[in-house]
């Protein structure tokens, strides 16, 4: 019998409940958006990007990506980088925060951090990313999962061949974000290059798990893509972003359960989790101006709801975000 498309996996040493993860998100996933990430049924949670070298600095702004969140009894942080020269004294740093697992950013667009050699400019370095790989394996003793678009641009579409040098420096798991660098966040998603990455680990007896990412707005995307492409698990990225319940949602489908939506006086009450959280985390004043693109996302396609996000959008108390969000009623 083939294996349930919703299952637990092993990345190298570490066990994971389920295959429905969070991806990284530079500006969301903070430890308030991972602890709602968690409660709303994610099995991995994955820090925004962490500068290895802000962290070998140790950076105020960077070590403070580090928080974890109580619910995150497995978590893994996400690194960038363009050479292995401060990664040791970086994971030095790292290490007494118990990463579950590390990740390394082969996938960022930002102009800021390619033009250093990180992110997607990773793409076109083949050798670093085996050093790298093997370097944080080494020292840390952790797994290390490598997440990768399909190329720098359509001229080369190297995510095979990157792949396999993230495999011989010992990965213990791929992330494919099935588009390259030049297509940015655009759509379509190319779905197809997720199917032929599987094959290609499959035929060279690897047995690490392939993760996809690229597209997931719905539940419905997630059982799709595992059917589409027999990969191994799948992370949801924008689609979190306003819906941090898609992962139970995903789940229940993929039990063939019908999934609920959250009323609208459910939904204020998530908002206002959302608030809360943040401002544990960042104090009222920053919460209140941060959680502004949260709310504009949580309140995306909601009948009569243009007169609250207008409020919301000035919003700089917890006052006045409980005042906009009273007009969130069942209706
Ligand atoms: C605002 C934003 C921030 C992102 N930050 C990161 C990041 O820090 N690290 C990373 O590997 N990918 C990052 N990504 C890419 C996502 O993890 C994901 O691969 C991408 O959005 C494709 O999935 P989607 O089309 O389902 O959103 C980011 C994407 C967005 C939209």
């Amino acid at each position: 019998m083939s294996e349930p498309l919703y299952h637990p996996l092993s990345i190298a040493n570490l066990t994971v409940e389920g295959n429905i993860f969070l991806a990284p998100l530079a500006g969301y996933t903070d430890v308030p958006f991972r602890t709602l990430a968690k409660e709303g049924g994610a099995d991995l949670t994955f820090t925004e990007m962490v500068s290895v070298e802000g962290l070998s600095r140790e950076g105020e702004k960077t070590l403070h990506l580090l928080e974890r969140s109580p619910l995150e009894t497995v978590w893994a942080v996400q690194l960038f980088l363009y050479s292995t020269s401060s990664l040791r004294q970086a994971l030095d740093l790292l290490l007494p925060y118990g990463p579950s697992m590390i990740d390394i950013n082969c996938g960022c667009p930002v102009p800021k951090v390619t033009k250093t050699g990180a992110g997607s400019a990773m793409m076109k370095n083949p050798a670093l990313i085996t050093e790298a790989v093997r370097i944080i394996k080494d020292h840390t003793g952790l797994p290390v999962s490598v997440k990768l678009r399909i190329g720098w641009d359509q001229e080369s579409r190297n995510y095979l061949a990157f792949s396999q040098a993230a495999l011989d420096g010992g990965s213990d798991m791929l992330t494919l974000h099935a588009r390259t660098r030049s297509q940015g966040y655009a759509p379509f998603a190319e779905w197809a290059t997720l199917k032929t990455l599987k094959q290609y680990t499959t035929d060279h007896h690897y047995a690490v798990p392939i993760f996809g990412s690229g597209d997931l707005f719905e539940p419905i995307d997630a059982k799709r893509m595992l059917t589409e492409c027999g990969i191994d698990g799948v992370m949801f990225a924008r689609g979190a972003i306003g819906n941090p319940l898609i992962f139970n949602q995903a789940k229940a489908l993929l039990a063939g359960q019908e999934y609920s939506v959250p009323t609208r006086s459910e939904l204020r009450a998530l908002i206002i989790r959302h608030l809360d959280l943040m401002i544990a985390h960042y104090g009222e004043e920053s919460a209140c101006k941060a959680m502004r693109k949260h709310s504009a996302a949580y309140l995306k396609g909601i009948a009569k709801s243009s007169s609250i996000k207008q409020q919301l959008v000035q919003a700089v108390t917890r006052e006045h975000y409980l005042d906009a969000l009273n007009g969130l009623v069942d209706l």
